[in-house]
């Protein structure tokens, strides 16, 4: 399958692979020298394009973005609202996960069963499912007060 073919089922192992080499090269730009912790993420959007991110620090510490969140915004920028398989790259012992807001961002864009592959540099690997990364997710039902 190539990079930039639609694709509704879930991704296959070298979907992954191009989504880590793609990952791992962003990375290096991320900007980072309060935590000097690079992130680096990429997105498949189901049309089959690729969306990349980098975490982003600032010296006011709350206003850093994460890599995950940079990569979701350059989906929507392009266009497209739904990711059926993400990577999160870092310099860790263990595989990074994401954050508690990064998890809620990812439910907005990605469907239960839409795969996030975390991995360290040297390729020790965990994944997960979108669902599984956010149980009890909030969403639009709890807004809907004529239940
Ligand atoms: N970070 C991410 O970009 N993604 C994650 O999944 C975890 C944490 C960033 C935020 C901050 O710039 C740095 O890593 C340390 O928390």
């Amino acid at each position: 399958m190539s990079n930039h073919a639609p694709s509704d089922t879930l991704a296959e192992p070298a979907v992954f692979d191009s989504l880590i080499s793609a990952a791992r090269t962003v990375r290096e730009n991320a900007y980072a020298p309060y935590s000097n912790f690079k992130v680096g993420a990429a997105l498949r959007g189901k049309s089959g394009a690729v969306y990349l991110g980098v975490n982003v620090e600032n010296v006011a510490y709350p206003e850093g973005t994460c890599a995950e969140a940079g990569a979701l915004a350059a989906m929507v920028a392009a266009g497209e609202t739904e990711f059926v398989a993400a990577v999160v790259i870092a310099d860790c012992p263990t595989p990074v996960t994401p954050c508690g807001g990064c998890r809620q961002k990812l439910v907005e864009f990605g469907k239960p069963d839409a795969q996030v592959l975390m991995t360290t540099l040297e390729g020790q690997q965990m994944q997960m499912t979108v669902g599984d990364l956010l149980p009890g997710k909030f969403e639009k039902s709890h807004m809907d007060r004529s239940k």
